[in-house]
């Protein structure tokens, strides 16, 4: 076999051959499995391409496991699969796809096999192994993928423009698979990206979201997302990003270039989580610094307020890029809101009331809040930098010394909306509002301790002043 299997994927592969040679149908493991062996990724799913009908195959292989898996598949694709153990595998018949330019509907023929690497994406993805008596477990390798993967180049087995009519969502797959293998992509290949990037529109929007994700995952993203910029792909899904590039200058004075800043913190916190969302809230962080630019005579360039303004841009951005629009989204939006206010805690003399606030408006998230602000220090001057570390160790100090003592990071006040209402016989109104936002303060403030009794004496006494009794 040329490619390097453990026992479990040889033994599975020989009874697909087996099965494939009783009913006299050709077949061969092709695509991401093969790439992924010869690169030396750990490999997911097993993609078999036959000569013949897929389902029929599937069926037979089936037979020859014990247990025997259950076979799902569609007809009208042509196309199932099974699982062994933990091991997904597909079956297809060779095809031959044309696609109408309109719209993602292939018209498929059958074809033999290399009609069908040739309708598949790039070199390197359309490797194939036989799994025939004559050849078994020789590569087949038409378009010289072992030589692309040897040069880490990305490139099409046909013409570009055609592969990427085909299915635009290629061109993402091409950036996605360059950022994920640290690839080039070929030139011819990257002009017909920038060329075609506007049918990227006719795609989906959760597949474009996939391969969005999957480029965030990657351990350095922001080599996928200037290739998005680069390529013109970026404008098109996701313009609110492509604002934050470039510098304005007046009066000599400049800002800095927020786009490739951001790309920096996406890259600086990928080095500390594998948090999808934390990750997100890193590429938007900054927003609505285009949207809240100011130059102020004698001060320079502003952005006042693109923490908040920022934070009420997430849901539309989320529905825009088909994120979910769950708890995930909340998160990313508090995580924008607030990624200023350590920072802003380092510059003056620190209360405890401060810090209670942050520690209480963070709740369990203060330990991401902090990860994104440090992965926000993007300065060159390493003294600066140094500076900036050492204040951010102080404020965490802090907040465990008063975490120690308050217990507010999961805290929720001792005092309801419903026992307000029931105390003072109260309708749901203002004043109930008013009564709980004065307990809260006098807690976060110091005034009172944050048990329930002490929030219940001062409940009493709120209530007096405004004039309500039991
Ligand atoms: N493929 C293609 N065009 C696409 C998607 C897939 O030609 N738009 C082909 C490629 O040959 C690919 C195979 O189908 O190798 C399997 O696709 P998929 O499972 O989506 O991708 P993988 O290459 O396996 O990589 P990953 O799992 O990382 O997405």
């Amino acid at each position: 076999m040329y490619i390097d299997c453990d026992d479990k994927e040889l033994f599975i592969l020989k009874k697909i051959a087996n099965a494939a040679e009783e009913i006299g149908v050709p077949s061969c493991v092709i695509g991401g499995f093969v790439r992924d062996k010869i690169i030396g990724r750990p490999t997911k799913d097993i993609d078999i391409v036959c000569i013949g009908d897929g389902i029929a195959l599937a069926h037979k292989a089936a037979e020859k496991f014990n247990p025997q898996p259950q076979v799902n598949f569609f007809k009208n694709f042509g196309t199932a699969q099974i699982k062994v153990d933990d091991i997904e595998i597909e079956f297809v018949g060779a095809r031959k796809e044309s696609y109408d330019f309109n719209s993602r509907k292939p018209a498929v023929e059958n074809g033999t096999l290399e009609d069908d690497q040739n309708r598949r994406d790039f070199t390197i993805n359309a490797l194939a192994i036989s799994l025939n008596k004559e050849n078994y477990g020789e590569l087949l390798d038409p378009f010289n993928g072992l030589e692309d993967i040897d040069k880490k180049i990305i490139q099409t087995p046909l013409a570009p423009a055609q592969t990427f009519s085909d299915d635009p969502l290629r061109m993402m797959r091409a950036i996605r698979f360059a950022s994920q293998l640290q690839y080039t992509i070929e030139e011819k290949t990257f002009a017909a990206i920038k060329e075609n990037a506007k049918r990227i529109k006719i795609v989906s929007g959760e597949r474009i979201a996939d391969e969005l994700n999957k480029i965030l995952m990657c351990k350095k993203p922001s080599v996928g997302f200037d290739l998005l910029y680069k390529s013109g792909l970026l404008q098109i899904i996701f313009p609110q990003m492509v604002a934050l590039a470039g510098a304005e200058y007046i009066d000599g004075k400049g800002h800095k270039d927020n786009f490739y800043h951001t790309l920096q913190v996406v890259d600086n916190i990928s080095e500390n989580t594998d948090d999808l969302w934390l990750r997100w809230a890193a590429v938007l962080h900054d927003i609505a610094k285009p949207v809240t630019k100011r130059f102020e005579e004698g001060h320079g360039w502003t952005f006042h307020g693109h923490e908040v303004v920022g934070g009420r841009m997430v849901p539309k951005i989320f529905t825009q890029l088909k994120l979910p629009q769950n708890e995930k989204m909340k998160f990313v939006r508090k995580m924008v809101e607030l990624h200023l206010r350590p920072i802003s805690l380092t510059k003056e003399n620190i209360t405890d009331s401060a810090i209670r606030r942050l520690l209480f408006d963070a709740g369990e998230d203060f330990d991401a809040l902090m990860t994104l602000c440090s992965a926000d220090i993007t300065s060159k001057n390493k003294q600066k930098v140094q500076r900036y570390l050492q204040n951010f160790e102080m404020v965490k100090q802090r907040c465990a010394e008063v975490e120690e003592k308050d217990h507010l990071r999961n805290w929720q006040p001792p005092i309801t909306g419903e026992l307000i209402m029931e105390t003072f016989n109260l309708p749901p109104s203002k004043t109930v509002g008013i009564i709980k936002d004065a307990i809260r303060n006098a807690i976060l403030d110091g005034e009172i301790t944050s048990d329930y009794d002490a929030a219940y004496a001062f409940m009493i006494q709120k209530a007096k002043e405004l004039g309500f009794t039991m």
